[in-house]
């Protein structure tokens, strides 16, 4: 299978290397010409375990490639993911340029079926938006092409990142069709021979999930901080107390 990753950040160098890693051939593509020369040479932009040589491999394999050129792979790739950056608005809500971007030149350029996956992290409705731009640019050309939308968020962490997406304990897909949810399971399972945790949902459920997910942490992560500090006021040990909830 031939996808292309757009935006080669910590996410998309991760998620492009783990797949070409897997047999799939991949061509990562970044707005920025000098971290796509530099990683044509083998100067990798972040430090993750075992990345590195990944990329070294696969890219001198041919499966992994470097362009700035979306429109040069649109016709080559059955699987577009984008991973382009969501920074934060001035109000605090993410702010969707880069996304809504990315899906009006793949509706600008694409010439045959494409599955259009958004693996940043965005607020429930992003797809509707991606889908909604990709088909004004289509109708705007005048021309009838079938695609879909999904969305995979991710959940890896930086500094384990290559081993969290090599072995997942779970990857979420949000998809509304069964071409796209068939394809996104050729593409995951090479990953999910010791864990099937493959789940499929509705597309909001996806996007729901990652904010659930992320809003989780936050809170265990606030409650821990008081109950530490309530420990010191009682004279309790926070170490203890935690493997005690843990358990
Ligand atoms: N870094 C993490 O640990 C992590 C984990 C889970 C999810 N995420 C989410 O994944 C998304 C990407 O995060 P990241 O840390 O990889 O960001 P990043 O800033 O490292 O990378 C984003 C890349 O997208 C490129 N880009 C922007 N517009 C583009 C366009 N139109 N075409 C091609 N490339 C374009 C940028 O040049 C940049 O290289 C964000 O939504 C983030 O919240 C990040």
């Amino acid at each position: 299978m031939k996808i292309a990753i757009v935006g080669t950040g910590y996410v998309g160098l991760v998620t492009g290397t783990c797949f070409s890693e897997m047999g799939i051939d991949v061509t990562c593509v970044d707005v920025q010409d000098t971290k796509i020369e530099k990683l044509k040479k083998g100067i990798i932009p972040i430090y993750e375990p075992g990345l590195e040589d990944m990329v070294h491999r696969n890219y001198t394999a041919g499966r992994l490639k470097f362009t700035t050129d979306l429109k040069e792979c649109l016709d080559d790739v059955e699987v577009v993911f984008s991973a382009v950056g969501t920074p934060p608005d001035e109000d605090g809500s993410a702010d969707l340029k880069y996304v809504l971007e990315v899906a009006r030149t793949i509706g600008c350029n694409m010439n045959k079926y494409v599955l259009v996956v958004t693996k940043s992290t965005v607020p429930v409705g992003t797809a509707q938006k991606v889908k909604s731009a990709i088909q004004e640019e289509l109708d705007k050309r005048n021309v009838k092409i079938e695609f879909d939308v999904a969305s995979n968020p991710e959940f890896l962490k930086e500094g384990d990142a290559v081993d969290d997406f090599m072995k997942p304990d779970r990857v979420v897909v949000g998809v509304e069709s069964e071409k796209a949810k068939a394809i996104m399971e050729r593409l995951y399972k090479p990953f999910m021979m010791n864990n099937y945790r493959l789940i499929f949902t509705d597309i909001p459920s996806a996007e729901m999930i990652k904010y659930a997910a992320n809003s989780m942490l936050a809170t265990r992560i606030s409650f821990m901080n008081d109950i530490a500090n309530l420990c010191e006021l009682v004279g309790a040990d926070v170490n203890m107390v935690r493997k005690g909830i843990g358990a």
